[in-house]
């Protein structure tokens, strides 16, 4: 085994990763093992957490930030196996601290934990000098989580299969959101059970929004928050109802859509421009039915090393 220690420049980097929305989540039938296939049009937006890895004497896990007490320390954390996953790639032992600040909301919606295992794969191939490019990080990332090889891109992209299967989309104008992080975490897999139960084994085939496309295309918001959709929406509402007050508040306050980002609880609304989606965010901020809200526009980049400053 190769110890893994650097020069002094590169015995730390930190890498700052953006959360997503999905623009469309269409929701197919339950796979043989456990997952549903999935056509989703994700967009990362600008709202990031950020993680440093540092050479260390042994693997090890620092969270930091809101609402980080559900977050394991330990080799469960999603960032810790992508740590661990990279290192066994290349024969090596994972000698590094990771430290978390986080801004996306956890189980959120916003692919949070997804977005911290792509930020650490992005940190150690640049602290261990791997070289690997994007697209031969993508099967590590693929069998981290469905979302992860999407956190690795950013941008905005259609998925398929579980969501591992990328194509990226150009998309020409800013979209500009304000997004509710709303009370009452909802873990994925009990939203998908939830769908499951709520509409039996009558699955409607899946395919690609063309309207979506067409509005992405055209960057038209108008046309955008009308294509925008959700097949989780419901499953998100029957568990955790009070999302359903949130979404009529986005009517009120004009958004162009309104919809659960993800498998919820945070919702997302979209704006007409800038100052519109600011001016929901400050708003939402304000409603007992939001922990925090935020403006973002999307898309951005994928994970990105932060310069540094040293
Ligand atoms: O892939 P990941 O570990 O992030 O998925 C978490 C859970 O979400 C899965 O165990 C499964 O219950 C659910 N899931 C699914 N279909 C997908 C993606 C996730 O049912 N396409």
């Amino acid at each position: 085994m190769t110890p893994l220690v650097g020069d002094e420049l590169s015995h730390r980097v930190s890498v700052s990763v953006p959360a997503k929305v999905n623009l469309q989540l269409s929701i197919g039938a339950l796979r043989a093992d456990g997952y549903h296939d999935l056509v989703t049009v994700f967009q990362a937006v600008s709202l990031y957490d950020e993680v440093t890895v540092t050479a260390a004497d042994r693997l090890s896990v620092r969270v930091a930030g809101a609402g980080t007490d559900a977050v394991p320390t330990d080799r469960t954390n999603l960032a810790a196996r992508a740590a661990e996953l990279l290192a066994e790639e290349v024969g090596m032992v994972p000698l590094v601290g990771i430290d978390i600040t986080k801004r996306i909301p956890v189980a959120g919606g916003m692919a949070g934990g997804s977005a911290d295992a792509a930020a650490a794969l992005v940190a150690c191939n640049t602290l261990w000098r791997l070289g690997f490019s994007t697209e031969e990080l993508h099967p590590i990332a693929a069998r981290l989580g469905s979302d992860v090889p999407f956190s690795l891109l950013g941008g905005t992209a259609v998925g398929e299969g579980r969501g591992e299967i990328l194509k990226a989309l150009p998309t020409f104008r800013p979209i500009h959101w304000a997004l509710a992080f709303a009370h009452h975490p909802l873990s994925t897999p009990s939203v998908y059970r939830e769908l499951d139960r709520l509409r039996g084994a009558d699955v409607d085939p899946i395919e690609l929004a063309q309207p979506l496309l067409d509005a992405l295309d055209a960057g038209d918001p108008v046309a955008l928050g009308e294509a925008l959709s959700n097949d989780a929406e419901q499953a998100a509402l029957t568990l955790a109802p009070h999302l359903g007050t949130l979404l009529n508040w986005g009517s009120t306050a004009g958004a162009l859509g309104s919809i659960v980002s993800g498998t919820g609880p945070t919702c997302a609304f979209l704006g007409r421009d800038e100052a519109h989606a600011r001016d929901m965010a400050a708003e939402l901020a304000e409603l007992p039915l939001c922990r925090r809200a935020e403006y973002a526009y999307g898309p951005v980049d994928g994970p990105k090393v932060v310069p540094d400053e040293h």
